[in-house]
């Protein structure tokens, strides 16, 4: 079944000319993006390393959007906190992370997000399976499915996430929950297969290379919103 409601176009910061952020961000802020996704890694997680609370924390100042952070990190818990601090408004982190001795079990980390008032998402790499998140479900408000290896922006969609969208779509409608959790899909996406993802049952997408590198972003955003 496919989403009925306009998609959320959350462009994603990686993407971006870093050296321009005020005028990337400006982009969005006249679009019809409501979320701005930050992709934070620690080259512990994921072999790469990208920003940190106090560039989140600077953008705060130049948007009124939806500041949502996507932890890529071995040790979600201790970077909550800057983050809460930096001004985000949604937070997700790995569940794989969590398998990490360093690090506190999922519940503790949703708990933490949820006490300060934000949204909490879990994200599944491409090659976890959807039926690990079932337990935490009712205490979260969204799935982040990566639709690539998470680490880089410019990669390329894997075709198999469709399949897990769906059936996450398909689960979320069983359980009468659909109206509460939301999809949102991290990845590859372009204007060439943002439709097929709304209609397996992306709610939110996430898009950096393909609105940064067009010549337009907004009308990039636009486009991709209007469904
Ligand atoms: C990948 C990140 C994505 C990335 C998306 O690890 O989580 O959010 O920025 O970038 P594109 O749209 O270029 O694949
Ligand atoms: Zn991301």
């Amino acid at each position: 079944m496919s989403n009925a409601k306009n998609p959320i176009i959350a462009p994603s910061v990686l993407g971006a000319d870093f050296s321009n952020l005020q005028k990337e961000i400006k982009f969005c802020n006249d679009s019809e993006a409501e979320w701005l996704h930050l992709d934070i890694m620690d080259q512990q997680f994921v072999p790469n390393l990208s920003f940190g609370p106090g560039l989140v924390k600077s953008l705060r100042q130049h948007s009124k959007l939806f500041f949502d952070v996507h932890l890529m990190v071995s040790n979600p818990f201790d970077m909550l906190l800057p983050f809460v601090d930096a001004g985000a408004n949604g937070i997700s982190f790995h569940i794989e992370a969590t398998e990490s001795r360093f690090t506190f079990p999922p519940k503790i980390l949703i708990n933490m997000i949820k006490k300060n008032g934000l949204k909490c998402g879990i994200a599944i790499k491409p090659k976890t399976p959807f039926s690990i998140l079932k337990k935490y479900i009712e205490f979260i408000d969204y799935i982040v499915v990566m639709s690539v290896e998470p680490g880089f922006g410019g990669q390329s969609f894997i075709p198999s996430t469709f399949q897990k969208i769906s059936e996450i779509n398909e689960y979320l409608i069983e359980q009468k929950i659909r109206d509460k959790i939301m999809i949102q899909v991290d990845g590859g996406i372009k204007l060439e297969n943002y439709k097929d993802v709304i209609a397996a049952g992306g709610d939110i997408l996430v898009a950096g290379s393909e609105v940064f590198q067009s010549e337009n972003p907004i009308q990039t955003i636009n486009i991709m919103h209007s469904k």
